[in-house]
């Protein structure tokens, strides 16, 4: 049977990161795969994240199933933490995701079973996982515009104008913050835009929120999301707690679906469940039950605040201190928007040439497409690190 198999294309970020942990060479600086990492170079565990899961080994008595929507708790902390109160209640159902991934594939099953075959819009370019996902359930995936390669911005003419020529039948997937991979996101007034294009059009939107925090802090990254879910009678959004969280290998998301009213609501519910028994049959509950034990309590939730705010201010610093480092190397301002992007990625807009170059022999790793992880940058070696990307290029 096997031989009717081609091998099949492996997620160029898993490879890389496969590749990284592969070479010898000493100093090696890894820009890859999107983990945040700390000072040494390390991807800690929260100390919430550590003291809630204490608490839980404590107090736990069995690992019994949770039932197929998974921890409701944890579910109505995220609609909290995410939609703010924006949505009425009951017009919301959620379910567990293994993972924002886990939690975007039920969603897509969910279109993809009211839509057969429907057209899903995806940015160009996006997490290069969002295509292959749409089209394992049978979605039909295109581009809009979304990136300008010159002036490292969003092209938001562009985008807007094949957001206004969709139609009721199709589906938008954008980035709730933090756009990955290019780092440039919409403002508020450009969210109020495209939330005015859904109504127009009556296009579904989908957002992928696997980043909230990381960008301008909690309150300003929900903008997008709430904007759009305040704005219109239908809509999805799947939240992922890997990275705000640090939770990434024990794969806790939200799969939330916002419906006209509560009985549209319960077919969403049942249609997400139906998926979840028929694929996993219940999602994982040890990073959920965590999350919901920092939420819920109001020192963890402070303490994971402020570890949240220490991570983004890090990043933050990092982009500033790399733009700075490559102006003052090269006279020119022509990567100062690293320091504008935000997010954990930016799209640098360098050749696959150079990329390979810098990889090859300098042991320096970027994503093809010259994706950065701004968290890998080693703050000890910026000036190191910009003096190889300047040579690379030249
Ligand atoms: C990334 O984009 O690097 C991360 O979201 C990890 C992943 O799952 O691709």
């Amino acid at each position: 049977m096997f031989e009717t198999l081609k091998k099949a294309t492996l997620d160029k970020i898993f490879v890389l990161m496969a590749e990284y942990a592969a070479d010898p060479r000493e100093g090696k600086i890894d820009l890859g795969v999107g983990v945040y990492k700390d000072d040494k170079g390390i991807t800690p565990i929260m100390t919430s994240v550590k003291k809630a899961e204490q608490k839980m080994l404590e107090s736990a008595k069995t690992k019994v199933y949770k039932g197929v929507v998974g921890n409701k708790e944890f579910s109505a902390a995220i609609v909290d933490l995410a939609l703010g109160g924006v949505v009425e209640a009951s017009r919301i159902r959620c379910v567990n995701g293994a993972g924002g991934t886990g939690a975007l594939s039920i969603l897509m099953n969910v279109i993809s079973r009211a839509r057969p075959g429907g057209r899903i819009f995806i940015s160009d370019p996006s997490w290069p996982n969002h295509w292959p996902m749409a089209e394992l359930v049978g979605l039909k995936p295109h581009y809009y515009p979304y990136f300008d390669a010159k002036t490292r911005k969003v092209d938001f003419p562009a985008m807007l104008a094949v957001l206004d020529t969709l139609t009721a039948d199709d589906t938008v997937l954008l980035h709730g913050c933090c756009h990955n991979p290019t780092g440039a996101n919409l403002t508020p007034a450009q969210w109020d835009d495209v939330a005015a294009s859904l109504q127009k059009t009556g296009a579904f939107p989908l957002v992928d929120l696997a980043y909230l925090g990381f960008g301008d802090g909690l309150e300003a990254d929900a903008y997008g999301v709430r904007k759009i879910v305040s704005s219109v009678p239908e809509s999805m959004v799947a939240f992922s707690a890997s990275k705000n969280f640090g939770l990434y290998r024990e794969r806790a998301g939200v799969a939330i679906g916002i419906a006209k009213d509560g009985a549209s609501a319960d077919v969403v519910s049942s249609q997400m469940q139906n998926v979840i028994r028929a694929t996993i049959s219940q999602t994982p509950d040890h990073g959920a039950e965590i999350v919901r034990i920092i939420l819920e309590d109001k020192d963890l939730r402070a303490e994971w605040e402020a570890e949240l705010n220490e991570m983004r201010g890090r990043m933050q610093r990092l982009r500033v201190k790399l733009a700075e480092a490559i102006r003052q190397k090269s006279n020119s301002k022509d990567f100062d928007f690293i320091a504008e992007h935000s997010g954990m990625f930016s799209l640098l807009g360098l050749p696959e040439d150079v990329v390979s170059k810098l990889k090859l022999d300098d042991a320096v790793y970027m994503i093809n497409d010259s994706r950065i992880n701004v968290a890998g940058i080693p703050e000890d070696r910026i000036g190191e690190l910009a003096d190889k990307m300047l040579a690379a290029i030249r």
